[in-house]
């Protein structure tokens, strides 16, 4: 098939619009799959994407389409982008591979917030977008609505829609001699040197790191010797094919097409297989241009994980190291704290991201790991111009410790969000983002639909903004995002004090105006997981320098330990091998001796 009849295209959706149905009913429609296969969601292959019924990684499906009107066969390519704002990297690059996308809107709930997103990505990479309204089934699909919200928001044609619903097969057979005639073939010369992207990869056991790639310019075949232009490490390629919708190798792939390709010996670390990455012939460097730079994933939300027990330190090790293994985009180190002992410090893309990794973590370790709280970096611009970011809340310098803090500039993340939701609900989403510290960029309205743009902290969305949006909406607003850089803030270190020794592990950056709520609310929390002990305890929330907040411990009233007489050893003695049982599991604040298991209740919700 020549490449003139190639087609690399991608679905843009918001979330549960269709999408994975849509394309598995393109596979079935094409005879890739069987209808009867029971095969559903065949592109969402993550486990974390069945469990959770979101694409979280870009997949991709080769289809060979015989086109009725001109009577030929037509190489189609369909690449899954991932369905979630953490993504957006991946999302990127996926649509980098594409000459033009799907645009599909859901007929009953119209243009939402990631459709407004995404759109506005596709269409900055230059691609042709054909819409299609989706779910006519359903008795509440309102299509005219939909079209009307596709034209006064993408300003496309409503007259070029292809209206379907993916679940009856209705209307299917018009989607893909659309894309023949609206997405342009890619270009590119199969006789130049190798131009080859990195769209996505996976770690795989026997073949190590598998490489999804979209040849730009020449051809690829096993035995070739390949340089990247990110890390300049060579390689030999050991198969090249394409997913068909199981990988199936073929002898080359060619300038145009989208495959998968893996090496011999193997790629050993998916950090190696950096997304956006331009490959080569060896050799061929300086006169392949490389495609224009490729982001490094790059963490907004951190947190802490601590073994309960620090002899399940390695246990804990071996599987953090096999979560991370298949996700390049997680980054990880070492991090010790006075008060939980040995542990890891991992950084997520956003807090999505980072609880599809929580939740695997508990479901593997229940009781076993301490997971601090979420939080997002935080950047200091002392007054001689030097920067520091600092992703521990705990290395935030005290102003008592570092003078030169008097004249610093805090900045903290914020992002772009856009937010659609139904105007019913408009004056509570207001009230909502204004508590978030949120900036209001614009609003639009279009019928009873409303889209906000709001510059936000990222610490609010870290503080779960989404589940409170859709509190506030019963379920109806959406909410999508884009990294906006930094904003000075006024921010405060808030520490948790026992004994007037700070726990570190549990300190935050926080807002000076959320200091004393926040505060109050930890010693509360932290006193019902305490126990008494021989002497008093204190509780204390601080804030910069100030105390915002204090609760008693009160001591036992009889202190058991004074009633034994110093003769009496062998009870004595007893006492202390009860303690050294205990003692694994119970760490020291200062002079105050805390079990694990309440920093553990103190930190779950
Ligand atoms: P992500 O992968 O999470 O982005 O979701 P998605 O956009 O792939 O959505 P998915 O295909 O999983 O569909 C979401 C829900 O809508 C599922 O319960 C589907 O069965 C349903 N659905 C999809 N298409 C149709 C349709 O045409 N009509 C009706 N009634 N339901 C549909």
């Amino acid at each position: 098939i020549p490449i003139e009849r190639y087609r690399n295209f991608c679905i843009v959706a918001h979330i549960d619009h269709g999408k994975s149905t849509l394309s598995d009913r393109l596979l079935e429609h094409t005879g890739t799959i069987s209808a009867s296969d029971g095969n559903k969601q065949i592109l969402d292959k993550l486990d974390v994407e069945r469990e959770r019924g979101i694409t979280v990684k870009a997949q991709t499906c080769t289809m060979i389409y015989r086109y009725a009107h001109d009577g030929h066969d037509y190489l189609l390519h369909l690449v899954d982008t991932p369905g979630h704002v953490d993504f957006r990297a991946e999302v990127t690059r996926s649509y980098a591979s594409c000459g033009g996308a799907l645009l599909l809107v859901d007929a009953s709930q119209g243009v939402q917030a990631q459709t407004v997103a995404n759109f506005h990505l596709a269409f900055a990479e230059g691609l042709t977008l054909v819409p299609v309204i989706n779910k006519i089934d359903l008795e509440s699909a309102d299509v005219g609505r939909a079209l009307e919200q596709i034209e006064v928001a993408f300003e496309l044609d409503p007259t070029k829609a292809v209206k379907v619903s993916a679940k009856t097969g209705v209307g299917i057979n018009g989607i893909l001699p659309a894309v023949i005639q609206n997405i342009p073939p890619p270009v590119g010369d199969p006789n130049k040197p190798l131009r080859m992207l990195l769209v996505d990869s996976w770690y795989d056991t026997f073949r190590g790191v598998v490489l999804l790639v979209r040849v730009f310019d020449g051809q690829v075949r096993a035995g070739d010797k390949l340089v990247s232009f990110a890390t300049g490490n060579q390689y030999t390629v050991g198969e090249v094919g394409i997913q068909y919708p199981n990988q199936v190798p073929q002898t080359t792939i060619r300038a145009g097409q989208v495959g998968y390709i893996f090496f011999n010996p193997g790629m050993k670390r998916i950090q190696d297989a950096k997304i956006g990455d331009t490959f080569t012939n060896v050799g061929c460097e300086g006169v392949v241009e490389p495609y224009p730079g490729f982001e490094e994933p790059k963490p907004m939300v951190f947190v802490a994980a601590f073994p309960t027990d620090q002899s399940h330190y390695q246990k804990l090790a071996d599987s953090i190291g096999q979560l991370v293994l298949n996700d390049r985009s997680v980054t990880l180190q070492k991090d010790s704290s006075e008060a939980l002992g040995a542990g890891w410090r991992l950084g997520f893309l956003g807090s999505l991201h980072c609880s599809v990794f929580q939740d695997r973590l508990r479901q593997e370790h229940g009781a076993d790991v301490i997971i601090t709280e979420p939080s997002v970096p935080t950047k200091l611009e002392y007054a001689d111009g030097t920067e520091l970011v600092i992703t521990n809340p705990a290395e935030f310098p005290e102003p008592s410790e570092d003078h030169r803090m008097r004249s610093a500039k805090i900045f903290e993340p914020v992002v772009r969000a856009t937010v659609a939701l139904p105007e019913d609900y408009y004056g509570k989403v207001i009230e909502l983002l204004e508590a978030a510290r949120g900036t209001n960029e614009g609003i639009e309205f279009f019928g009873n639909q409303v889209i906000m743009k709001y510059e936000i902290p990222a610490a609010s969305l870290v503080d779960d903004l989404f589940g409170k949006l859709k509190g506030a909406t019963k379920g109806y607003a959406t909410l999508d995002y884009e990294d906006a850089g930094w904003r000075e803030s006024d921010l405060v270190k808030l520490n948790l004090l026992v004994n007037k020794v700070a726990v570190d592990a549990i300190a935050r950056i926080v807002h000076r105006s959320q200091a004393v709520r926040l505060g109050r609310a930890w010693v509360e929390k932290f006193k019902q997981h305490v126990s008494r002990q021989m002497f008093e305890i204190i509780i204390q929330a601080q804030a910069g320098r100030q105390i915002v907040a204090r609760e008693t411990l009160k001591p036992f009233r009889k202190d058991v330990l004074a009633k034994l007489h110093a003769s009496d050893i062998s009870r004595r003695r007893k006492l202390l091998e009860r303690q050294k049982e205990g003692r694994k599991k119970l760490r020291a604040v200062g002079n105050v001796v805390i079990e694990q298991s309440s920093f553990q209740k103190f930190l779950s919700k």
